[in-house]
């Protein structure tokens, strides 16, 4: 066990929020799950980590289906509520906070007004720690409007402005070492702009075994890098 008090270690993670939607022989539900990320590209999977306590829990196992709903900062109250109640003993859905919309191939309902809106099958599910991992493919999914969303760091926050980096290169060697006299080395650079571009050197045939600094320049912005030459 880890010396450290977990209360102070949680809120330190940033995450977003989502609303997780599913339905049931008692009627649909929604709950709030922080743990939920997108993890495959193709197909898109997206995992929501859930307590088996939770009433969501065994709705998505029965059903095999549950909807993503990625919470927007005017949201909040909607998430707090979903994340407080249980299907237990409240009709959440039943609240006006919520504005469902019916989904195209599952039977549990969307939230209108999310950012995202995902309608996930379940391709599975493992457990994990105290929580159960639920991956689900996504069928058919819509963005949501421009809003932001709720972050969550010591609290619920507003999603902070955009860091603008000055100008600067990211400079990397591949291969790490070179022989004097190797033909060619190939440097990766990235500019900030996320752009990225390649350049060849030739290491020279007298260059001595050692460590070298590689310096590279433009417009203003340079990087370094470190090229071992071994004898
Ligand atoms: C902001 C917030 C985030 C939450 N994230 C999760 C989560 O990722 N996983 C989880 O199992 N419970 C999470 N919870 C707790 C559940 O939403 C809560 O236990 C809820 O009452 C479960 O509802 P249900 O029993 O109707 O499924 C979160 C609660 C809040 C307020």
């Amino acid at each position: 066990m880890p010396s450290g008090n977990l209360r102070d270690a949680f809120p330190a993670f940033t995450t977003t929020c989502a609303l997780i939607t599913t339905d049931g022989p008692h009627g649909p539900n929604v709950m709030a799950a922080e743990w939920t990320f997108n993890v495959s590209y193709r197909p898109f999977l997206i995992l929501v980590a859930i307590d088996p306590g939770n009433r969501t829990h065994d709705m998505i196992l029965e059903s095999q289906e549950f909807g993503v709903n990625l919470v927007a900062e005017d949201q909040v109250a909607a998430m707090g509520f979903a994340g407080h109640y249980s299907k237990a003993d409240t009709d959440k859905l039943s609240s006006e906070a919520f504005d469902t919309f019916p989904a195209k191939h599952i039977r549990a309902p969307l939230i209108r007004g999310a950012l995202l809106a995902a309608e996930c099958r379940l391709v599975a599910h493992y457990p994990m720690g105290d929580h159960t991992a639920f991956v689900g493919e996504v069928v058919e999914f819509s963005v949501g409007s421009e809003k932001s969303p709720v972050v969550l760091h010591h609290g619920s926050r507003r999603l902070g402005e955009r860091i603008v980096r000055a100008p600067g290169l990211l400079v990397a060697v591949t291969p790490m070492s070179a022989q004097p006299g190797e033909a060619v080395a190939t440097a990766n650079a990235s500019t900030d702009e996320e752009g990225s571009f390649r350049a060849r050197l030739r290491v020279p045939p007298d260059l001595r075994s050692g460590r070298y600094l590689l310096e590279a320049a433009g417009e203003g912005a340079r990087g370094q890098a470190h090229l071992e030459v071994r004898a």
